[in-house]
């Protein structure tokens, strides 16, 4: 019989909530910094692994913005890009959905076409020698004003064909997503499909105005929508798909415990949660060291995982018929490795 364990690094699974900046490693992060004669706080793997240990969301942010500071050529945007797509591909993700933060740069004088042109060529490259599917997704940083966003948006409207969706990130508390309505509004217009981060440490309110104004088709994160019993009704009925991070919840205090996670809650109310590493480079692992916590944490069945990768694939902005071919392949292995 497979285990626990070989059942979820074999099983093919989606992965839609994933920082390509929250994916550069320390070993990385200090290889770009050396080539670009850039000076950072934190000498060595060690010290950057040490610094690792946040008290909440802010805490990583301040980190996460400082290692994505080495970043300055295409080809250190291409190299981030490519090793995350190397290691993602190795644990049986075979479609990837990404998000890039292009102002998290921009604000520092790299160009938007830079960052683009990095992630994007290492995207193409996965798709021929890996035959990996991608989306591209950019993310708005919330804790800018709307000024910044609309320019950022202005820019992503010549790129329509590489960039699938628009997003909000960054720190949740006092920066709800009615202060992007504008931009979001117009975004829709320009036929970018839209999701945001909400309720990871901000209330229920901000997925409601996420829903309602920003007219999101997924939201990421949503723990707080178990708060309010009539959002979680239209979450569940609209089939609004939460994208699930546990690694990320735990290591930035969202909860204090993986077995105090509310993913098996979500799903026995009919939510449609998966499971994604966030920053995998900063929480502790990539997808499957996700699955496996949560699935020890909460005592998870081959059939509830089984359940999680398909929600996955019916949560991504893959067209209906990819959806159904992997799908099925969820299902194939299942019946082979029940
Ligand atoms: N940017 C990168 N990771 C994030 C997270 N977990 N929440 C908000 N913004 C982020
Ligand atoms: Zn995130």
């Amino acid at each position: 019989m497979t285990t626990v364990e070989d059942f979820i690094t074999g099983i093919p699974k989606a992965e839609l909530h994933l920082h390509i900046e929250g994916s550069l490693e320390p070993e990385l992060m200090l290889e770009i910094a050396k080539r670009n004669k850039k000076e950072i706080k934190y000498k060595s793997v060690g010290e950057l692994k040490k610094a690792y240990d946040f008290g909440n969301l802010q805490d990583f942010l301040d980190i996460y913005y400082e290692g994505a500071g080495v970043l300055i050529e295409e080809q250190d945007f291409y190299d981030m890009t490519w090793a995350c797509l190397e290691r993602v591909y190795a644990q049986n993700v075979l479609h990837l959905e990404i998000f890039f933060d292009p102002q998290t740069h921009t604000d520092r004088g790299i160009e938007f076409q830079t960052v683009l042109k990095g992630i994007n060529r290492a995207l193409e490259d996965g798709k021929n020698k890996l035959g990996m599917t991608t989306k591209l997704i950019m993310c708005f940083l919330r804790h800018l004003d709307e000024d910044s966003a609309m320019k950022t948006l202005e820019e992503a409207i010549n790129h329509k064909k590489i960039i699938a969706a628009v997003g909000l990130d960054s720190s949740e508390l006092g920066h709800p997503p009615s202060k992007f309505q504008r931009v979001f509004d117009q975004a829709r217009q320009e036929g970018f499909l839209t999701v945001a981060h909400a309720g990871e440490e901000g209330p229920a309110e901000y997925i409601w105005e996420a829903l309602n104004l920003l007219k999101v088709s997924r939201v990421d994160h949503g723990n707080h929508s178990l708060d309010d019993e009539e959002l979680v009704q239209i979450l569940a009925d609209r089939k609004i798909p939460l994208t699930v991070c546990p690694l990320s919840n735990l290591k930035l205090k969202v909860i204090n415990d993986l077995k105090d996670h509310p993913l098996r809650k979500m799903l026995e109310k009919g939510l449609l949660a998966s499971i994604n590493s966030d920053d995998p480079a900063y929480f502790g692992g990539y997808v499957n060291e996700n699955y496996l916590a949560i699935s020890k944490a909460l005592d998870l069945s081959k059939e509830e995982i089984t359940q999680l990768a398909k929600n996955s694939f019916v949560s991504s902005f893959l067209e209906e018929e990819a959806k159904q071919k992997m799908i099925n392949k969820v299902e194939k292995y299942y019946q082979e490795n029940r």
